[in-house]
């Protein structure tokens, strides 16, 4: 089974099976949404079953929370976790300060916000996911859809005096309607090819009525865990200014292969 998945799956196993050797009993874990963070929640229900780790999770979409408790995670609110030790998540994109963009999952408003809540934030991510400036990603961004068209206008006028290369703004559809995110919400999307000061970008958009919150997460990350289709796993932290290599062995267990949601 292993011998069929991607160079890119590869390398999004190994950064989330090295993450979740970070979590240990007792630990109240903030679980992320995506491709990667699905490799990771997989990883950790292994552990949950297999060594007898004794954690709570907390989801940050409805479709994490599924897979949670799929593989045997026992899985509780934020409000009833109230603050988390850990949350491990994935990324669009990453820069050299671990500065983020996230949101191309939909689930940028439960993800921050969960990050937030949480002593330690870990991201997991491909080596493709690394860049230099961002923006490349589009920039997503939740609005409520009281007004949506008025909130994108008013992004739109906004981004004119931003140092951006790009200005187009679309709304992420699902179908011929927008799409509806968890908190029932409407997603644009940012093309800006380059953010010059993510942190300004974030504060000013964050001020125009009708933005709930953008996919920009700056200070929020502490340790990025890059893994290589090869089996190596680069884990860079921020706070310690260290970064080194590892190795993970691929030999995931059949059952963590069954049925993966993203
Ligand atoms: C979900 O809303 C996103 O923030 C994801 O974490 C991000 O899109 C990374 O997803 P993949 O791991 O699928 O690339």
């Amino acid at each position: 089974m292993a011998a069929e998945l991607s160079p890119i799956d590869k390398a999004k196993f190994v950064a989330a099976k090295r993450a979740v050797d970070f979590v240990q009993t007792g630990m109240k874990v903030g679980l992320g949404t995506g491709s990667t963070a699905a490799w990771m929640v997989r990883c950790l229900g292994e552990r949950v079953r297999e060594e007898g780790l004794r954690i709570v999770g907390v989801p940050t979409s409805m479709r994490t929370a599924e897979l949670a408790r799929q593989v045997g995670i026992p899985v509780v609110s934020l409000d009833e976790a109230k603050w988390l030790d850990l949350t491990i998540d994935g990324a669009d994109e990453f820069d050299t300060n671990l500065a983020l963009i996230k949101g191309g999952g939909a689930a940028l408003l439960q993800e921050k916000i969960v990050a937030t809540a949480s002593d330690q934030m870990i991201v997991i991510a491909d080596a493709a996911k690394e860049v230099v400036q961002l923006g490349g990603f589009p920039l997503p961004v939740e609005i409520i859809p009281f007004g949506w068209q008025t909130t994108k206008a008013l992004i739109e006028e906004v981004l004119v005096s931003m140092d951006v290369m790009g200005r187009d703004v679309t709304v992420r559809m699902n179908g011929a309607a927008p799409l509806v995110t968890d908190e029932a919400n409407y997603l644009v999307d940012l093309h800006l090819k380059r953010i010059a000061n993510p942190r300004q970008l974030a504060m000013v958009l964050n001020q125009i009525p009708g933005v709930v919150e953008n996919g920009l997460f700056i200070d929020i990350c502490d340790i990025v865990i890059i893994g290589h289709g090869d089996g190596r796993v680069t884990v860079r932290d921020i706070n310690a200014g260290s970064e080194h290599d590892d190795r993970i062995e691929f030999a995931p267990s059949a059952n963590i292969f069954a049925d993966l949601g993203d």
